[in-house]
This record gives C-alpha cells, structure tokens and sequence, in this order.
C-alpha cells in the first residue's frame, strides 16, 4: 500500500498556527484544472547534460548573476503559473501543511515530513525545481547551488543571499538581489555562524541569560553524531515507514530533525510569530536559501550510503512505489515515483566534490 499521489479536485485551505492569519491557499498541484492530464515521469536522456551542483561559497560571480537571474525570471512569472516562484513555494506548502488527503482516506492527510518520504519528496522537489530554472534561462547544464553548512567554510549564510552583492543590471525590476530574503534573523547574518543544534523554539539563551554559540567542533560532532550514530540504520536515517491508509508523521529520521529543521528554525526570522519564512512548513520555501539547504540535506542522503555496510536505501515495495505530482518545465503535471530518483546518474545531476570534515569528529 504506497502513498499514492493526491485527489486533485479536492484541496483544503491551511490553518497556520497563528490567531491573526486567515487560513491559506497553498493548492498548487490543482492550478490548471480540476481533471487536469497527467503524465508518467520519464528520464532525461543519458546525452543530456550533467548538472554539477556547486557548493554555495565556492561559486563565482558569473554562477551568482545566473542563478540570480533564473530566480528573478521564476519571481517574474504571473502568480497562476504553477512554475513561478510562488507557486514552487506552494507546493512545498501543499504536501508539507496537508492541503490533500490521501487518495481514498478523506480522514488522513497527506505529508511528507517526519516519515520516510522526507529525503525522496524533497529530492524530487529540487529536480523539478532546477530543471525550471535551467529553462528560464535557456542552460540545460544549469545546476542549483548546496549550502554547504556542514563544513567549516560554509558555516554561514552563503554571500550570493546577501543584499549587498552587486545588483544584476539585467533583472525587470528589483533593486536588490533576487536571492536576498528580507524574512530572515537579522542577528543570524554573516559572519555569525550556523548553530546546527539551533533550539526549534529559537531559545538559545543559557542559564546565565547570555546567547549559547557553538563552535566549529561543536557543529563537526553533531554531523557525525546524526549521521554515524543517530543514523546508523536504513529507518533511524531515512525515517519512519508511512503507507497509505496510515497516520501521517509516523516519525522522523535523525539528519530531518538535526540539522535539518534546525537550520530552518536558525534562518527564519524572530520577530514572526512561527519564525517565518524558513522557520515554518507553509512558507519556507519562499525563501531562495531554500533550495540550497535541501541541496545539501539531499547530499548528505547520498554521502550517508557511502559511509557504512548498513548504509542502504529501503528495499520495501510501499517506499519504492509511493509517488507524488510536480510541474515540469512546460506547466505539465509529471506522476513520478521514489524509485525514479534513486540513482542521480539518471536523473542528470552530481554535486561538487567536498570534504566531509565532520567524518572524523566522533566522541
Ligand atoms: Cu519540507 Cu526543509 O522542509
């Protein structure tokens, strides 16, 4: 019994947690028509280009102006494309706040946090993603950057999120980049580093009322500590197994839960309510930071099955045939299964070769 890809005639508004805000309309996958047709995921072809995803800091200034661009260009699209910027942030709103059931259990949402569908849905979310990008600007090689947190030189917000890189001449209409997120913890900013053990409630005051600051090897010792130990097996790494028909959440992996969510809760902003917009399910993905920390976490997927004997994706059919709907790059409606993003060789996309510095940081 896979999860199977969602009713789209039917979508529910989302109540965010807050006694102010309306409820929202995040029902991406049900833009075009109620009925809409659907087609079978199918490869790239092995001729295609390979899409090298570089690590954010490492990146020059021609990769800054493209990216850049790609995002104004996806920012520029009308808000009822379903590949314009906002659309892209709603989808993730969508599976991630429970705008659909499961197909045939009107009393069970469907989720995609907090279970094993966590590193695939995301994987494949990015595929689209960059694919759509990549066809904005007219480079079949263009490849998202990762944010690359979990090595010492990367331990910041990356430069090419800042307000302050050089405007793109090019761009419609903005004055500053369209990388740059206002939503964001202002005392987060550069040269501040990342606290990979930030509290989910944003609370990082210790008992002498002073702001608790990791260090380098702190940061290092929790990588390996959520990677080796916390995730030694297939379920402790990958998540809990969620099958149609089940509760939804049924329980996260550990690299979901430290660093992911806690680099979420780190970026978003403190002066909203749910630390909006990274902080929060229903609107993380209106910020382009984003996409580079889910491009590492997907990375980490792939360095975690170097690592260990154990290290392996499930075999369990219900995981492999569970399947959701995203846009492609021509507005069509794609039914894609975890299976088909297994091996990244055939999706047409790599990333930069790094160090994993925190290999060595055990105990
Ligand atoms: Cu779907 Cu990083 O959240």
């Amino acid at each position: 019994r896979p999860i199977q890809p969602p009713d789209l005639s039917h979508c529910l508004l989302i109540s965010i947690y807050s006694p102010s805000s309306p409820p929202l309309n995040c029902c991406a996958l049900s833009l075009v028509s109620p009925d809409p047709q659907i087609l079978n995921f199918t490869f790239p072809l092995p001729s295609s280009p390979l899409r090298i995803r570089p690590a954010a800091h490492l990146v020059d200034s021609r990769y800054i102006s493209q990216y850049s661009r790609a995002v104004q260009l996806m920012k520029d699209l009308p808000k009822s494309d379903p590949r314009s910027f906002f659309q892209q942030a709603n989808i993730h709103c969508a599976y991630c706040n429970g705008a659909y059931d499961q197909l045939g259990f009107s009393n069970l949402r469907l989720l995609i946090h907090r279970s094993w569908l966590f590193f695939p849905w995301h994987r494949l979310y990015l595929y689209f993603h960059e694919r759509i990008l990549a066809k904005l600007i007219g480079d079949d090689s263009f490849a998202l950057p990762f944010w690359n947190w979990d090595s010492p030189d990367g331990m910041r917000i990356p430069s090419m999120y800042l307000n302050n890189i050089p405007i793109n001449t090019s761009s419609s209409s903005s004055s500053s980049s369209s990388l740059y997120h206002p939503n964001r913890d202002p005392s987060h900013q550069p040269p501040v580093m990342v606290d990979l053990n930030f509290p989910e409630d944003g609370n990082n005051v210790g008992s002498d009322q002073a702001v608790v600051y990791p260090s380098v090897d702190d940061n290092l010792r929790i990588m390996y500590r959520q990677m080796m130990e916390n995730g030694a097996t297939t379920e402790l790494f990958l998540g809990s197994a969620f099958r149609a028909g089940e509760q939804p959440e049924p329980g996260p992996g550990s690299v979901e839960v430290i660093p992911h969510n806690t680099v979420h809760s780190w970026t978003g902003d403190p002066r909203k309510q749910n630390r909006e917009d990274m902080g929060a399910f229903y609107s993380a993905a209106r910020d382009p930071i984003f996409f580079a920390h889910h491009a590492n976490i997907d990375r980490l997927w792939l360095v975690w099955k170097s690592l260990g004997r154990k290290h392996k994706d499930f075999s369990d059919s219900d995981w492999l045939d569970s399947a959701f709907l995203f846009y492609d790059e021509e507005a069509r409606l794609v039914r894609v299964k975890v299976r088909d993003c297994l091996d990244i060789d055939r999706l047409r996309y790599r990333y930069q070769q790094v160090e994993n510095p925190w290999i060595n940081s055990s105990g």
